[in-house]
């Protein structure tokens, strides 16, 4: 029998819930979600050992669910300031506070509108603000730190505020250390048109044309040396295998997705046959939890 989730004293909202329910793929036994809106209920949410769950777009969560809290970010840190800091110049928009928990689809949508540039690359990405910034999601055509300006994180430690410049980052990497959290962050962007912020969405939402629909956690590996890893799993014949009810996408070799009802070992079981059979070292680019 699993205990009921114990209350908050800070009103931060204690539920056990699925976590199939937040990913992308569609995965993921129970957890205790903490739902948190200010930093007194984050600070308890890590009091005891946790997680922080952003949009579920690179995660491979156990079927069996996790022991440890699983912290969302909702409240002051699902909210967006788009309005023009004194820190912005007749080139740069500074943007006020733009919170971890927004989705960055939304955010994009905003920045296209006003005329934004410098995140056009990051279109297509399904995550969460902090948890793009996280592991500088992005693309060939720009990535999360591109626009980075200022970010604040938070640890059981403190809060710290922080330039990028403090941080070194790189391919699908940043030097943030896990679970410390993206709580908010600034952007620096140039001044544009619409018309021209769109022009270089399309540009990058294009190449992924190739890409399934279907519910998946994204590249399963991250390219090695630049070579394409989907296309390493291609050339070793891969495209079409199925586990259970998870299959390389016979579309994009480096997508697993989930035919419905798939379980996180059909998952694991696939991604151990990629590695054997490619046979060169590949970095899982999601995450396995636990
Ligand atoms: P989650 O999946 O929820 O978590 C991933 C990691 O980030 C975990 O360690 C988590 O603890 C950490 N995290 C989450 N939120 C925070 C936070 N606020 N502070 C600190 N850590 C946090 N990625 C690319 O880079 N480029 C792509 O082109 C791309 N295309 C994709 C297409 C599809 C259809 C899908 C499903 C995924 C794609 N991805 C891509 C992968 C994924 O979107 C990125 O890895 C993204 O950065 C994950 O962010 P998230 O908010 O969903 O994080
Ligand atoms: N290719 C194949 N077979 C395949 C897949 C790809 O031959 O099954 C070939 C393509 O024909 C192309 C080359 O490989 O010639 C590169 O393919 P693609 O343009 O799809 O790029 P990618 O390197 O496979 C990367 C990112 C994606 C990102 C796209 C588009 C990684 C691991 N992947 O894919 O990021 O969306 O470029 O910009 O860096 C992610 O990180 O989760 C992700 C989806």
């Amino acid at each position: 029998m699993v205990a009921a989730p114990k209350k908050a004293v800070s009103g931060a909202k204690v539920e056990r819930l699925p976590l199939s329910r937040f990913t992308t793929l569609g995965v993921g036994g129970e957890a205790e979600v903490w739902t948190v809106s200010d930093h007194e209920q984050l600070r308890e949410a890590m009091e005891a050992s946790y997680r922080i769950l952003g949009g579920g777009s690179n995660l491979v969560v156990a079927d069996a669910g996790l022991g440890e809290r699983v912290i969302r970010l909702g409240g002051e840190f699902a909210e967006t300031d788009l309005e023009a800091a004194p820190d912005s110049t007749p080139e740069h928009f500074v943007s006020g506070w733009v919170g971890g928990g927004v989705p960055l689809p939304g955010l994009l949508r905003k920045l296209r509108g006003l005329g934004l540039s410098g995140l056009e690359g990051t279109v297509g990405v399904p995550a969460q603000v902090g948890g793009a910034v996280w592991m500088n999601a992005g693309t060939r055509f720009g990535e999360m730190f591109d626009g980075l300006f200022e970010l604040e994180i938070a640890a059981p430690g403190g809060v710290r505020q922080l330039s990028p410049s403090d941080l070194p980052w790189g391919y699908r990497h940043s030097a943030i250390p896990r679970n410390h959290i993206v709580t908010r962050i600034r952007l620096k962007l140039s001044r544009s048109t619409p018309e021209t912020v769109g022009a270089k969405m399309e540009q990058a939402d294009l190449a992924r044309k190739g890409q399934p629909k279907m519910r998946t956690p994204g590249c399963a590996f991250k390219n090695p040396g630049g070579v394409s890893a989907g296309k390493l799993i291609d050339e070793a014949g891969l495209k079409g295998q199925q586990i259970g009810q998870a299959m390389i996408s016979p579309e994009h070799a480096n997508f697993i997705v989930n035919l419905g009802g798939a379980a996180a070992s059909d998952v694991h079981a696939l991604l151990a046959l990629i590695r054997q059979r490619v046979g060169i070292q590949m970095e899982l680019e999601y995450e396995l939890w636990p």
